[in-house]
């Protein structure tokens, strides 16, 4: 589900009057795609808010670590759910709600345990730490079924080499939320344009 939007901006609200003029500066952008990280207290706040204010968007929650979090998130309307690592009382809860899983998983054995849970398509963080590209290319290899979604240090600069490779489903990253909403719209349209640029 993610594939469609190529970059998906991953933001931490700190107060919850700051979520609607910044997810409005990444619709204006052409970018209507967000993953709000429950790293704060007002997460779900911020995601009601902006389902409500923005229907055509994709509003997914992110940093959720816990069965508990996952049923906040979803309870406010969160269609995407996305954890640092991988978790077992998520994915079930997701799989019975029928709502994308997105874990985050960097090693083969990881892997193979989402494989197991039937997910193909995996966050691959901290993706800079964790050897970037070369590693995705030597993981892909082995897990030619899984495709990734790198995040974690990526920025503007290596959008492109991770979305020219075809096992990137999309690529992550909070570079495009980090000034003024009026900043986050330029971002995201100079995003969009690298995404149609690689992909055609
Ligand atoms: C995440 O949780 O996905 C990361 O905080 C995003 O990583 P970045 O801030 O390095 O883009």
């Amino acid at each position: 589900m993610l594939e469609q939007y190529g970059v998906i901006p991953v933001v931490t609200f700190r107060r919850e009057e700051d979520a609607l003029p910044m997810l409005g500066a990444l619709c204006a952008g052409g970018l209507p795609v967000a993953e709000i990280c429950f790293r704060t207290d007002c997460a779900k706040e911020c995601i009601e808010a902006g389902r409500k204010a923005f229907p055509d968007m994709c509003i997914g929650a992110g940093t959720v670590l816990s069965g508990a979090q996952c049923a906040d998130a979803l309870a406010a309307g969160a269609q995407f759910i996305v954890s640092p690592g991988y978790s077992e009382e998520v994915a079930l809860l997701c799989e019975e709600r029928k709502v994308f899983y997105l874990p985050g998983c960097a090693t083969p054995t990881e892997i193979m345990r989402a494989l197991a849970a039937g997910l193909t398509t995996l966050k691959f963080f901290p993706a800079n730490v964790y050897g970037g590209l070369s590693a995705i290319r030597a993981l892909a290899a082995a897990f030619p079924q899984m495709r990734f979604v790198p995040t974690g240090g990526v920025s503007e600069e290596t959008l492109a080499q991770y979305l020219a490779f075809d096992k990137i489903a999309a690529v992550g990253g909070s570079w495009l939320v980090k000034g003024t909403p009026a900043d986050a719209e330029e971002a995201a349209r100079r995003a969009v344009r690298i995404v149609h640029e690689v992909r055609g």
